[in-house]
């Protein structure tokens, strides 16, 4: 469903991701862990078309189609979705607003309003969030937490078919962490998306098993493994894993 091949991606003149490789398969769950600042989020981003990165080198390839070139909007129209770190406020513009547009570009019908309204209220409870906040604003003066449960509001009411979760727990409490990552199982059990996620936290694992567990390093892939690998990061760290510049298999 998604290959990444050879991606060099630059930002302010400083090179984050290094000749990166990854392929994520249809309907699989993919994990990507690492030190801080090793370019985790960037891949997350590029996936978007985040204009602060730029590629230099490498394709995306997304369905068999190159999106190097592709705007933001037209990958969420093929069913891309990213729920980011810090998820953006926008002011001015509501979640209702919003959310209304992008599902009637992504199913080419018109909304039915009540059944939109009926659809975001059964989330909302899901979610153990307000109902109203359909009405408010993007992200707008929310709090960490609440504005990731706002963020899987969306997910749900999109139904994308590619989900990338960048540190989906930070923010949450423990009871948010356990609501967010139930409705995020049972999301996968239903739809079956492929995901991407970013961790930091194995306990998110629990809810969402990955195929398999990358761990990354300078902007490349330097081991691949699967379940033990996320114990063995628990346990050691990464210093275990420091192998520069070359690919390790578990
Ligand atoms: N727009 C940008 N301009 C300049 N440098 C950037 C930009 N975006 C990211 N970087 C740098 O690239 C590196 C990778 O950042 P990234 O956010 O991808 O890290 P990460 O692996 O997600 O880290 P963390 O675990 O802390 O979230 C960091 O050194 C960061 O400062
Ligand atoms: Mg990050």
């Amino acid at each position: 469903m998604l290959k990444i091949e050879d991606l060099t991606v630059v930002a302010d003149n400083k090179t984050i991701l290094d000749k990166l490789n990854l392929t994520i398969d249809t309907g699989s769950i993919c994990a990507i862990m690492g030190p801080n600042g090793v370019g985790k989020s960037t891949i997350c981003k590029v996936l978007l078309n985040d204009p602060n990165y730029k590629i230099v080198k490498g394709t995306i390839n997304y369905n068999g189609k190159i999106i190097n070139d592709l705007p933001t909007d037209e990958r969420a129209r093929l069913g891309l979705f990213l729920l980011s770190q810090v998820p953006t406020a926008i002011q001015g513009v509501s979640n209702s607003e919003m959310l209304r547009i992008a599902i009637s570009e992504r199913t080419k019908e018109a909304t039915d309003i009540l059944k939109f309204h009926k659809e975001a209220k059964e989330i909302c409870q899901k979610l153990d969030m307000p109902a109203n906040f359909i009405h408010r604003d993007i992200n707008a003066g929310m709090s960490g937490g609440e504005r990731k449960k706002n963020e899987l509001m969306h997910l749900w009411m999109l139904k994308p078919e590619f989900i990338i979760l960048d540190e989906i727990d930070s923010g949450l409490d423990v009871d948010a962490f356990k609501i967010v990552m139930k409705s995020l199982k049972e999301y996968y059990q239903e739809y079956k998306p492929s995901i991407l996620i970013v961790t930091h936290n194995t306990k998110v694992f629990k809810y969402l098993k990955p195929d398999v567990i990358n761990i990354l390093d300078n902007g490349q892939i330097i081991k691949t493994g699967t379940e033990s690998l996320a114990k063995t990061i628990d346990e050691t760290g990464f210093e275990t894993f420091k192998i520069s510049k070359s690919v390790a298999h578990e």
